[in-house]
């Protein structure tokens, strides 16, 4: 394995198999610190800041999401780790599925949580274009308006403290890197034919309620992958990791459990 030098922010915990959580838009690794802090009494537990969030290097352009699969590979490289469980949340899938299109061998197991293969549609492209250049002029605090209401599920106690937390990790959120990772989001390709491919054990980890990847995109993807299991978290939107942290982690680490004799590294 040749040594390439990593420029990811991360924050790594726990020994054993190695384990790497990869965030949501517009989120940073804090938003996975419950389930690594629980799954880093058995497995190493990596959650990187992808480029342009958290506190990883900042640069203007599209990230595309094999850009950041590739971040993440020479973070596993960095880290001497030629093989990892992946989960990836929400855009954090987008680049798990990247990830296992360019190097499939270095995932012992996947996990998608509350994301999906497919491209987006004409309109989903014009609609973060727009928010792209809302952004680019009025900031973090524009994805605020329009996103918290979709994030969580609708019947969800407003009392919750995590959506402060929620609030203000959007606001930290920094525009160039919010710009980045729309467009990439928007240009990334449709890799909903190549998932009979994946022959990993694979979980599909859903939210109930999630009113931005409806459970009905979670079944399609776990009859398609051959070796997929379908989580449903219940009482959960779109951040099972906040709504249900326990019991997320808890699927996780069942899911883990199972497929460990695939997990040596
Ligand atoms: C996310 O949570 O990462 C985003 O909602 C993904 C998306 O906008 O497609």
């Amino acid at each position: 394995m040749t040594s390439h030098p990593s420029i990811l922010h991360y924050n790594e915990q726990g020994q054993g198999t190695p384990l790497i959580l990869l965030h949501g838009f517009p989120f940073d690794h804090t938003l996975w610190d419950e389930q690594a802090r629980a799954l880093s009494d058995h497995y190493r537990v990596i959650t990187p800041d992808f480029r342009g969030f958290g506190t990883s290097p900042i640069s203007e352009g599209t990230y595309h999401m094999e850009s950041a699969a590739r971040d993440i590979l020479a973070l596993m490289d960095s880290l001497n780790i030629p093989k990892a469980g992946v989960f990836g949340h929400s855009m954090g899938g987008y680049v798990a599925l990247a990830l296992w299109q360019l190097a499939p061998e270095r995932i012992s197991a996947l996990g998608l949580v509350c994301t999906h293969a497919w491209a987006d549609t004409q309109e989903v492209r014009q609609g973060r274009e727009k928010t792209a250049d809302q952004v680019f002029n009025g900031g973090a605090k524009v994805l605020v308006e329009s996103l918290m209401p979709r994030l969580f599920a609708p019947d969800i106690d407003t009392t919750e403290p995590f959506l402060e937390v929620t609030r203000q990790m959007i606001l930290s959120a920094k525009a160039i890197g919010i710009v980045g990772a729309l467009r990439g989001m928007a240009s990334r390709p449709d890799l909903s034919a190549s998932l009979p491919q994946i022959t990993v054990p694979t979980a599909i980890i859903a939210g109930d309620k999630d009113q931005i990847v409806p459970l009905n995109r979670a079944e399609a993807m776990a009859g398609a992958i051959p070796h997929a299991v379908l989580i449903t978290i219940e009482n959960s939107g779109h951040m099972p990791m906040f709504e249900q942290p326990q019991a997320t982690a808890l699927a996780i680490r069942h899911f883990l459990g199972e497929s460990l004799p695939n997990l040596r590294t």
